[in-house]
């Protein structure tokens, strides 16, 4: 039963465990394990892991993209990356254009878990996969972060839209990535998508305090999902420079797609100002650059590390999950 009208994120990469997913669902919140990156069989031990716990949880997915990506945009970025593979000390591997994050293999784990709700990162897949979530048993949840993305996902028929601002941590979840710079906050995007739209609406973006919690519930949103505070939480599986460079809260955050060809918020460093051009071309950049970013971690510089924060970053404190959700309660 959830009572927190705040959700815990999905956060791949490593920050979300079924730890903190299962955590939330103890503090009443409802935590989305991240599907993301990870095998399908990965994802279906932690799926196991949690439906063994008897929790309610939600399961993210990234929706492959249609777009082709710009093969020798992506080749002269691979050259302009020499600098930083002499630095760390790494070979940069060759460009890899064919992962689709095994999409189909991962809805159909996702249909036989029949988790309490789906979330879908990137774009909308087909009618099909939705009804088939939906005919499981699960909410199918489209994450949007325009009026256009949101009038799409209704007409595909999701049950539930969660509207992330440009102030969001991480990766945004546009479907239109050329250009995209995050400006629009999550408070404004809000109101606009439920004044035009009847799907219940989950705010997300920028969240550092339970002040912000209340401004996106007021803006009319249902819930509201939060990822960076969450970081720094006990259960989080988030690496510890990353947690002392949000502590530190002295950076600004950045939109940027250095690290992996998508537009991202992250914590300003070397790596943000030295690659501002970086072109489109997810997942193919975020292969590219993953062994720089491990062998930077590896050395403990955090000047080449992939640091996502949300606008609010520095608000954030460590904590339990529930202390976390305790303090961010605004009732
Ligand atoms: C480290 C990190 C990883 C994230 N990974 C995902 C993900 O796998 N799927 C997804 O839908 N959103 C992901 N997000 C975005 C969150 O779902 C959410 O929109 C965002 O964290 C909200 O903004 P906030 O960080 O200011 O709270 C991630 C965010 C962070 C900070």
């Amino acid at each position: 039963m959830v009572q927190s009208s705040i959700w815990v994120a999905p956060m791949a990469g490593g920050p979300s465990t079924p730890a903190l997913v299962r955590a939330a669902a103890e503090a009443g919140s409802l935590g989305f394990l991240a599907g993301g990156y990870k095998t399908p069989d990965a994802m279906s031990g932690e799926v196991a892991e949690l439906r063994a716990s008897g929790a309610s949880f939600g399961l993210n997915l990234f929706v492959p993209a249609d777009e082709p990506p710009d093969v020798e945009a992506l080749r002269r970025y691979r050259a302009s990356l020499a600098g930083e593979a002499e630095r760390y000390g790494v070979a940069l591997p060759e460009l890899r254009l064919d992962d689709d994050d095994a999409f189909a293999a991962k809805v159909e784990i996702a249909v036989g878990a029949a988790p309490t709700r789906v979330s879908l990162t990137f774009g909308l897949p087909g009618g099909d996969v939705v009804r088939c979530l939906q005919a499981a048993g699960s909410l199918v949840v489209a994450t949007v972060t325009s009026l256009a993305e949101a009038r799409a996902a209704q007409q595909l028929g999701v049950d539930e839209l969660i509207v992330q601002g440009g102030d969001a941590g991480g990766h945004s979840a546009t479907m239109s990535p050329v250009g995209y710079q995050g400006r629009r906050p999550a408070r404004e995007l809000v109101a606009e998508v439920v004044a035009a739209t009847p799907l219940p609406v989950i705010g997300a973006g920028g969240v550092g305090t339970a002040a912000d919690v209340a401004a996106l519930l007021d803006a009319g949103a249902r819930a509201v999902q939060v990822g960076t505070a969450f970081l720094l939480a006990d259960e989080a599986g988030t690496r510890p420079l990353h947690r002392e460079a949000l502590l530190a809260g002295d950076r600004d955050t950045v939109v940027t797609r250095a690290f992996t060809g998508h537009p991202a918020r992250a914590l300003r460093n070397r790596f943000t100002d030295e690659h501002p051009d970086a072109p489109l071309g997810y997942p193919a950049i975020h292969h590219l650059t993953s062994g720089l970013r491990a062998a930077a971690a590896a050395q403990g510089d955090v000047e080449g590390m992939h640091l996502w924060a949300g606008a609010r970053y520095a608000e954030v404190r460590p904590g339990s999950t529930a202390e976390i959700l305790a303090r961010l309660d605004p009732r």
